[in-house]
């Protein structure tokens, strides 16, 4: 089973961020804390009244769709390419590295304020919908806010014996380490682990903070101080001591278990910052 996941993430082209995984579960611990009219808002825009899973059922679609004709122009909403130096300099700044084409801090920022809007049609407030809780995850996905490197892809590295590149391991193996898998049911079960930190836990001192400033009507400065700390993650946890020497040994052990903390705590903040987003939205309307 692991190894196979293995085989197609290396396959995998650039700019995944977190799989499936990581994004449904940013979902999952932000359904735990909408508030219940949030809830009813977007299960109502989502055109989803029966499942439970309404937010993580959709949090991977903007995936697919940078894929197709139609959503072939979000490509460059999935991150941000800081033009920084890690490990010795970390730093996102939005002019030098949004590009024209628009990022990952535009594009929440965009989506947000569109789905404020009343004048966009079902299908649009929709399709909004689904960007703002993807992008939300991918703004936690350090390497979607680093141009190193493509991100982490063109760093080749070992992961449990399988070549792989850098920005794979983030996205898919690490969290697949922590949670022992990669189904909606693994999902469940670490969200589960992140909301109890969140509650009753080693986070719930920290949630305050998390979410501070959080407005819609100045998301994009949110956004950008939140890309900035993903961004910071690099230079502290990722590749503090540069990239060369993660190509060399295999990243499944010591690095693995030192980048967990980093991912549990990046996973469990974008949720519930996700959860607060979207409270301010919809009591926006
Ligand atoms: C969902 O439920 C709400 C409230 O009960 C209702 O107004 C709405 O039409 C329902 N939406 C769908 C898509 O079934
Ligand atoms: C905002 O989103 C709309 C709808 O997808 C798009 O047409 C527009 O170019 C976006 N604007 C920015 C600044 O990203
Ligand atoms: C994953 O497996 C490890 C080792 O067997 C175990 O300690 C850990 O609790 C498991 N994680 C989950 C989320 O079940
Ligand atoms: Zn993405």
């Amino acid at each position: 089973m692991a190894s196979k996941v293995l085989l197609i993430a290396a396959t995998l082209p650039r700019v995944l961020a977190w799989g499936p995984l990581g994004h449904e579960t940013v979902a999952l611990v932000a359904t735990e804390f909408v508030l219940p009219e949030t809830r009813a808002f977007f299960r109502e825009i989502l055109g989803d009244n029966s499942s439970t899973d309404y937010l993580a059922a959709v949090a991977s679609w903007a995936d697919d769709w940078k894929r197709t004709d139609e959503g072939a122009f979000s490509y460059t909403y999935h991150f941000i390419d800081a033009l920084d130096e890690p490990p010795t300099s970390c730093n996102v700044d939005i002019e030098r590295d949004c590009g024209e084409t628009g990022c990952v801090v535009s594009a929440r920022a965009n989506y947000t304020t569109r789905l404020v809007q009343s004048e966009l049609n079902r299908e649009e407030r929709e399709i909004a919908a689904k960007l703002v809780i993807h992008f939300s995850g991918d703004i936690g996905q350090p390497l979607h806010c680093e141009n190193l490197a493509r991100g982490g892809n063109d760093i080749t590295v070992t992961f449990d014996g399988e070549a792989t590149n850098l920005h794979s391991v983030l996205g898919y193996n690490i969290p697949e380490a922590i949670t022992n898998g990669s189904t909606r049911a693994d999902a469940h079960a670490w969200a589960a682990y992140l909301i109890s930190a969140i509650k009753a836990g080693p986070y719930r001192c920290k949630t305050r903070n998390w979410v501070a400033g959080l407005r819609v009507d100045d998301i994009e400065d949110v956004a950008l101080r939140w890309a900035r700390e993903s961004n910071e993650d690099i230079c502290t946890v990722v590749m503090q001591d540069g990239a060369e020497v993660l190509e060399v040994g295999d990243l499944a052990g010591e690095h693995t278990e030192e980048a967990k903390g980093t991912v549990n705590l990046q996973i469990a903040k974008h949720g519930y910052r996700l959860a607060k987003l979207l409270d301010a939205i919809s009591q926006a309307q």
